[in-house]
C-alpha cells in the first residue's frame, strides 16, 4: 500500500511522570522547597485549587515541616525506589521514560552559585538504571514547580532575572547529561501559565482579572525565551540531541454550526495553540497581538527578543491530550466555555472528574497539528484518572485498558492520514500524586502503589491488569490492542 499502517519500528513507546508528583525526599540531599511543595491536597476534587496561593498561604505551608497536607512533598517515594520502578517499565518492555528534573534538586534556591552535587547524582543514577534497560530518557526541564526561593526573589517567572537562572540550570544539565539524553522538553504544558502559580511561580491573587492576564503574559513571554535559549544551548552542547516543546492541547469544537460559535471556537484554539506557534515558528501570530491590544496587554520585550525566538525554534512538537471542549459564542461574539470545565460535549462521556473523553479528538489533533507545523510530533501524555479498587491483591482495570487501547486506535488512524509521530508516553504508568488536586486515589497507572489520600500505607507496587495488556500492545507494536 501507499500509505503507513502501522507504527512505525522505532516508534518510542512509554509512560510520563514528572518530579514532584513522584520523587518524595522533598528535604533531603540539600534540596531546596519548591512552588509545588506549597500547595495543599484540594478539598474538591472536581475544582482545580492548585492555584489558590497567596502570601498568607505561602507563610502556612513554609512553617508546615511536614508531609502531611502537602502530598508532592512525599511523592510516591521514587526517590528510594527508582531502580525498583524502572525495572518494571522495563518489564512492559518501555523504550522511553518521561521524567522532570526538579531545578532545585541542584540548585535550591535556583541561582546559587554552585550545583548541589548530591542533586545531580540522583539523577545520573536514574540515567544509569534506564541505560541498563536501553530506555531512552525523555527529560522535562520543567515540569509544573520551580525553586520557592526565585518566587520570594523575584516573583518567580514575572521577572526577567529568572530567565538567566533558568539558563545557567539547563546549562548544567545539558554539560553533565547531555550525551546521553536524546530527547528534551522545555515547560510543560507550557500555556497553562495562563492559569497561574503553579506554572509560572508569580503570586497574583490580590489583583484584577486583566494584571493578572498583564502578569501571566509578561511571564509566559520570559519563559518563550527561556524556551528557546535553552534550545540554543542544547543545540551547542549537545548537537545529537533534540528538543520539544510541550503544550497541554485542548482540541475546541463549536457549540453549533453557527459561524459566530465557529468563530469563537477558532479564537479560542488560537489562544491554545499561540504557544507552539512561538516555539515551533519562531515568532508571536498576529492574531495574539490583536488580543493583547484589544486587552491592554503590553508584554514588554528586549530589542533581541525576537530574534533569539527565530533562530532557535524547537526539533519536535509534543503536548499532552486528555480532552476536548465546546465552545459558544457570547452575544456579543467573544467566547464561553472553552475552559477544561466548561462547555458539555453531550456525544462524549466523562471521567469521574468529569474530563470528557475523545479518542476521535486525538486522531484530529493529530492531524492539524501536523498541518499546522510540519515538525515530528510526540503524545507525552494521555491517561486516564481513576479510582480503583484493590481486591485480593488484584486490580481489573479494565476501563483503563479501554480508554488507552480507543486513543491508541486513533494514533495509528493518524499515522495512516500521514502524521509523523515519533512516540507516546501514556500519564502516570506508576500511580502518583494528581497534580491538580495532589490526591493518591485518582490513579493513573499500569502498576499500584499502596498509599491513600493521607500518605498512609506500604508503598508496595503492585501490577495491574493493565500492566499486561500494554505490555503486549509494545511487545506487537500496537498491533495487539
Ligand atoms: C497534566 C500534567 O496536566 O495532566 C500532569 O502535565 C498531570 O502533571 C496530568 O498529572 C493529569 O492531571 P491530574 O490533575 O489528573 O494529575
Amino acid at each position: 500500500s501507499k500509505y503507513p499502517q502501522n507504527f512505525p519500528e522505532n516508534f518510542l513507546w512509554g509512560g510520563a511522570t514528572a518530579a514532584n508528583q513522584i520523587e518524595g525526599a522533598w528535604n533531603l540531599d540539600g534540596k531546596g522547597l519548591t512552588t509545588a511543595e506549597v500547595v495543599a491536597k484540594a478539598e474538591n476534587r472536581k475544582k482545580m485549587s492548585m492555584d489558590a496561593v497567596n502570601e498568607a498561604v505561602l507563610a502556612t505551608a513554609i512553617a508546615d515541616q511536614t508531609a502531611i497536607n502537602y502530598p508532592k512533598r512525599r511523592g510516591i517515594d521514587f526517590y528510594h525506589h527508582y531502580a525498583e520502578d524502572i525495572k518494571l517499565f522495563a518489564e512492559m518492555g518501555f523504550k522511553v521514560f518521561r521524567f522532570s528534573i526538579a531545578w532545585a534538586r541542584i540548585f535550591p534556591n535556583g541561582d546559587d552559585q554552585h550545583p548541589n552535587e548530591a542533586g545531580l547524582k540522583f539523577y545520573d543514577q536514574v540515567l544509569d538504571e534506564l541505560e541498563k534497560y536501553q530506555i531512552e530518557p525523555l527529560i522535562t526541564l520543567s515540569h509544573y514547580e520551580m525553586p520557592l526561593a526565585l518566587t520570594k526573589k523575584y516573583n518567580g517567572w514575572a521577572d526577567r532575572r529568572t530567565i538567566a537562572a533558568f539558563t545557567n540550570y539547563t546549562k548544567t544539565v545539558f554539560k553533565r547529561y547531555g550525551k546521553r539524553v536524546k530527547y528534551w522538553l522545555t515547560f510543560n504544558e507550557i500555556n497553562t501559565g495562563t492559569w497561574g502559580f503553579h506554572a509560572t511561580g508569580a503570586l497574583d491573587q490580590d489583583s484584577t482579572k486583566n494584571e493578572q492576564l498583564q502578569l501571566r503574559y509578561q511571564a509566559l513571554h520570559h519563559q518563550l525565551i527561556a524556551s528557546a535559549l535553552a534550545t540554543k544551548q542544547l543545540h551547542q552542547l549537545c548537537p545529537m540531541s533534540k528538543m520539544g516543546c510541550m503544550l497541554a492541547r485542548m482540541q475546541t469544537y463549536p457549540a453549533t454550526p453557527n459561524p459566530v460559535d465557529v468563530q469563537a471556537a477558532q479564537v479560542a484554539d488560537q489562544k491554545n495553540l499561540f504557544f507552539t506557534d512561538v516555539q515551533a515558528r519562531g515568532e508571536y501570530p498576529n492574531f495574539m497581538n490583536r488580543y493583547f491590544a484589544e486587552h491592554g496587554i503590553k508584554i514588554t520585550m528586549h530589542p533581541t527578543d525576537q530574534q533569539i525566538l527565530a533562530a532557535n525554534p524547537v526539533d519536535f512538537v509534543s503536548f499532552s491530550y486528555y480532552m476536548t471542549t465546546v465552545t459558544q459564542a457570547n452575544q456579543d461574539g467573544t467566547a464561553v466555555g472553552n475552559m477544561a470545565t466548561g462547555g458539555r460535549n453531550p456525544y462524549l462521556q466523562e471521567s469521574a472528574w468529569g474530563w470528557q473523553i475523545d479518542p476521535i479528538g486525538l486522531r484530529i489533533t493529530l492531524n492539524e497539528m501536523w498541518d499546522r507545523y510540519q515538525k515530528p510530533l510526540f503524545v507525552v501524555e494521555n491517561g486516564l484518572g481513576a479510582l480503583d479498587k484493590l481486591v485480593n491483591g488484584k486490580i481489573h482495570d479494565i476501563y483503563r485498558i479501554n480508554y488507552l487501547r480507543q486513543h491508541i486506535q486513533q494514533m495509528k488512524e493518524a499515522i495512516s492520514d500521514g502524521v509523523h509521530l515519533m512516540g507516546y508516553t501514556m500519564w502516570g504508568p506508576i500511580d502518583l500524586i494528581s497534580f491538580s488536586t495532589s490526591e493518591m486515589s485518582k490513579r493513573y497507572g499500569f502498576i499500584y502503589v499502596d498509599q491513600d489520600d493521607q500518605g498512609n500505607g506500604s508503598l508496595r507496587r503492585i501490577r495491574k491488569d493493565s500492566f499486561y495488556w500494554y505490555q503486549k500492545v509494545i511487545d506487537s507494536n500496537g498491533e495487539n490492542l
